[in-house]
């Protein structure tokens, strides 16, 4: 009794939740795509099975129901976990199967598995990785090793961290009848979530639940920035970025309320970046719709501008800094320091780089903490801000107070006196009349 059964018909999904759920509690995991052929499965080996996952439906299919049934008729008790959304169940449930976390969780839990038993595995020096994962990344974040045929304790280094490597180098290695490489073991969760990253961005938006969705933009634009600071503008890169600001306006599209937009980023517990990312994008194209001069370009580029801004930040705490002194007191190391003093203007060379960039989003992006190069913030906005430029600081500053009193009582009025404090010019208020109309 140690399989557990997954039933999932997305490959991209089965391939993550299988990886983690063996790397991370050591499961052996067999799958099957549907809930006919999972019965089937069942009836033949039910006595090996510890665990069942499953989804709430996969097509027309009541897939969980129809298991649960069946082991109801045959008296099975096997703990069963219900991926996706299902009401009225007892069996525990991972609404949104983007959140590995809390499936490794809801797992450890029926397995009877314990946080302090999960870190105290024993784990090999060299770990494994099945080698067909490998057909799912372009580069690995660590070294990768093979083991030796003949003298199973050597290893030797195959693939080099971040360098690309060709497809034909893993099929010569599973001619030779390799099933497994190997990464140290320390490096082991690092290599497990990068594939799984990587997998989550090539997922189809229209497979997934708009929970799902969050959750899948979320990732893949934590993604996108580790690759952006690493490999700059690239094919992959670029697709990558107008994939995500086409999932983040599709989102706005979907949402005609916002604040239910922001309770399902709230309850997805979605990244502080991604949460900017997204209302600001939501607030800045209300501006442009509303005001004289916007045009589908203009939206086009307020989307892309908003998409970018922060893009090297690589956690929460770097993003909610805003001023020098905020700077001053977060007491980061050196590094971490320069790369918020500088992620303006670092942004504005990606975007220079980025083909057919709407014009002048550069300069936006590395004037939008008030300086000039791009490097630091200022309070002060120059006398000759482009009015772009006016939509997109009153946008993210609006941003801000929206996100600050999200988990309160959202009251607009308030809200805007706020915003018209800290902005008390008339160029200024002429925009922020704008977000009146504003559908809270
Ligand atoms: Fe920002
Ligand atoms: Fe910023």
């Amino acid at each position: 009794m140690n399989l557990t059964l997954l039933v999932e018909n997305n490959p991209k999904i089965e391939s993550f939740f299988k990886l983690n759920l063996s790397t991370w509690l050591g499961l052996e995991i067999a799958t099957q795509s549907k809930g006919e052929s999972a019965l089937k499965f069942l009836d033949v080996n039910s006595s090996q099975i510890n665990l069942i996952i499953v989804r709430a439906r996969i097509g027309k299919e009541a897939t969980a129901k129809l298991l649960i049934d069946y082991m109801a008729t045959k008296n099975l008790n096997i703990p069963i976990i219900i991926v996706g959304e299902s009401s009225g169940s007892l069996h525990p449930q991972v609404p949104n199967s983007m959140d590995i976390k809390l499936l490794i969780k809801t797992a450890a839990n029926c397995l009877g598995i314990t946080a302090k038993e999960m870190m105290s595995k024993v784990v090999p020096d060299f770990f494994p990785i099945p080698i067909e994962h490998f057909n799912d990344i372009k580069r690995p974040v660590c070294h990768v090793y093979v083991q030796d045929q003949k003298q199973p304790k050597k290893y030797t280094l195959c693939f080099e961290k971040m360098k690309d490597f060709d497809m034909s180098a893993i099929n010569a290695h599973v001619v030779k009848g390799v099933t497994h490489l190997f990464v140290d073991k320390l490096d082991r969760l690092d290599f497990v979530s990068n594939i799984t990253s990587e997998l989550v961005a090539t997922l189809k938006i229209d497979d997934l639940n708009e929970d799902e969705q969050l959750s899948a933009t979320d990732q893949s634009v934590e993604l996108l920035s580790k690759k952006l600071l690493n490999l700059g503008i690239t094919e992959e890169t670029i697709s990558l970025a107008k994939k995500n600001i086409d999932a983040i306006r599709t989102n706005v599209k979907k949402n005609p309320k916002l604040s239910k937009l922001l309770d399902r980023l709230l309850s997805n517990k979605s990244s502080y970046l991604f949460k900017h990312t997204q209302i600001l994008t939501y607030v800045s194209l209300h501006i442009i719709r509303n005001i004289d001069w916007g045009t589908p370009e203009q939206e086009d580029k307020i989307s892309f501008i908003s998409f970018f801004h922060d893009i090297a930040l690589e956690n929460d705490i770097q993003c909610e800094i805003k001023t020098s002194n905020e700077l001053k007191r977060a007491q980061l190391s050196t590094e971490q320091n320069s790369l918020v003093e500088r992620h303006a203007q670092i942004a504005a060379e990606l975007v220079s780089k980025f083909p057919h960039a709407p014009m002048g989003s550069d300069q936006i992006i590395r004037q939008h903490h008030g300086q000039l190069n791009g490097v630091g913030f200022s309070d002060h906005y120059g006398a000759n801000v482009s009015p772009m430029a006016i939509v997109f600081i009153v946008a993210e500053e609006f941003t801000r107070i929206i996100m600050k009193h999200s988990s309160g009582n959202m009251n607009q009025d308030d809200m805007l006196r706020e915003l018209k404090g800290e902005f008390p010019t008339s160029r200024f208020s002429k925009i922020i009349e704008k977000l009146q109309t504003l559908n809270l």
